[in-house]
């Protein structure tokens, strides 16, 4: 479905993988008879993410062909700009069970039925050569490169059939699917829609550059990624929590929609970012915002390669426009929030905390500095650290 006015899905069409509720009790049962594989919890993101259409134009885990483009090429088969292979590996001796033109029912990691797949392809692939191009490294310390290495070593293709939504989906009341977010963007009238990725608490430097995108915007989609991140980042759960007291004081309800992005973290950086802003443009996003070192980790990326990679492609393949922002921080001397771009003054008047030193003062009971971040949202985080200690 698209809602005419609003910019068109990635690849013309919004995907929608789920069978009407007529056909779905035959089919459960049906493929209660398959063969089948468990998925992981990274494995049932991105299906969700597929299903709902999140990731048009994908409508499965892709194919060979698709595979090497995007590895390669950074496109689908068809040209089509897609950054990072949404892949389902198993290994070899489940693969032998899975022949081509078999259909297979696709588990959550509780066990249950949740679709299934008409595999039209097995393949073998090179996961060093996917770590260097994907990743820019082949080093296992890189959380997205460890986890690509633990996967398995075949890869199974096909197109996916949703049948219900898994039984541990997180935080499912507070996600919108891109069919609904456009038709709320439509019937607020909203034209410029800017797309807010993040893993993070909204500190300052997040409100700053989502606010200075929203004067040129008619809506914000605050869209916090809920799918597996690294075990040191903040807990989801926590993470919901602070931006619900940081909405509810801070920013118009008219002109922001919370709603969460079911993805599962990769930390490759600048294609990460592309891939980031595809999804927002399925969501009716018309512009999304890359700021500082943006889905990175540890010093693999360039502070602005995120950025930068964007330069690879037309803005007409695009669609979406990438908002870029500097390293954003408070600055005692100018008195407000500010970035490089903008602030004259050095080091010693600016307000910056690394996130371990944050994670540090939160673990402690320290609220952070207010011009670093809201004293609602500290209190916030320091209730989640103490009760994730206790855990
Ligand atoms: S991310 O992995 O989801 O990108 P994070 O939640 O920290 O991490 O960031 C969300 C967005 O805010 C990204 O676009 C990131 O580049 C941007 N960002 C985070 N901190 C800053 C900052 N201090 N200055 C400018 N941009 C920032």
């Amino acid at each position: 479905m698209t809602t005419v006015g609003l910019i068109a899905p990635h690849g013309g069409a919004l995907v929608n993988r789920f069978l009407d509720d007529h056909a779905r009790a035959r089919a459960l049962e049906d493929a209660s008879r398959l063969p089948s594989i468990q998925l992981t919890a990274v494995q049932q993101s991105d299906l969700l993410c597929i299903a709902t259409g999140v990731f048009s134009p994908l409508t499965g885990f892709v194919r060979r062909a698709d595979y090497e483009s995007i590895v390669e090429r950074m496109r689908l088969a068809d040209g089509t700009i897609w950054t990072l292979p949404v892949t389902l590996a198993v290994s070899s001796d489940r693969a032998r069970q899975i022949g081509p033109g078999a259909n297979v029912a696709l588990l959550d990691p509780a066990g249950s039925i949740v679709a299934t797949m008409n595999v039209t392809e097995t393949f073998a692939y090179d996961k060093r050569l996917e770590a260097g191009r994907v990743y820019r490294t082949e080093d296992p310390a890189h959380p997205g490169v460890a986890r690509l290495y633990e996967q398995g070593d075949i890869l199974v293709a096909g197109p996916i059939t949703m049948l219900r939504c898994p039984s541990d989906e997180p935080f499912a009341e507070f996600r919108r699917d891109p069919a609904a977010t456009r038709a709320l963007f439509a019937e607020r009238g909203w034209r410029r829609v800017v797309g807010f990725q993040t893993r993070n608490p909204v500190h300052r430097a997040h409100e700053y550059i989502q606010k200075a995108a929203l004067e040129i915007c008619d809506g914000l989609l605050l869209n916090p990624l809920v799918g597996e991140t690294k075990s040191d980042d903040i807990s989801a759960a926590t993470r919901m929590e602070s931006y619900r007291v940081l909405i509810d004081n801070y920013y118009p309800r008219d002109r922001v929609v919370l709603s969460v992005f079911p993805a599962a973290m990769r930390y490759a950086g600048p294609r990460e970012a592309v891939f980031h802003a595809m999804a927002r443009k399925n969501y009716g996003c018309t512009h999304f915002i890359v700021g500082r070192d943006h889905a990175g980790v540890g010093n693999y990326y360039g502070t602005y390669d995120a950025q930068r990679i964007f330069d690879e492609f037309d803005a007409s393949d695009l669609g979406i426009t990438p908002l870029f922002f500097e390293h954003t921080f408070y600055c005692s001397r100018c008195g407000g929030m500010a970035s490089t771009k903008t602030c004259p003054h050095d080091e010693s008047a600016r307000v910056t905390l690394s996130g371990t030193q944050v994670r540090q003062m939160l673990t402690r009971g320290e609220v952070p500095p207010p011009e670093f971040t809201r004293a609602e949202v500290a209190r916030v985080l320091i209730a989640g650290m103490r009760e994730q200690a206790v855990r």
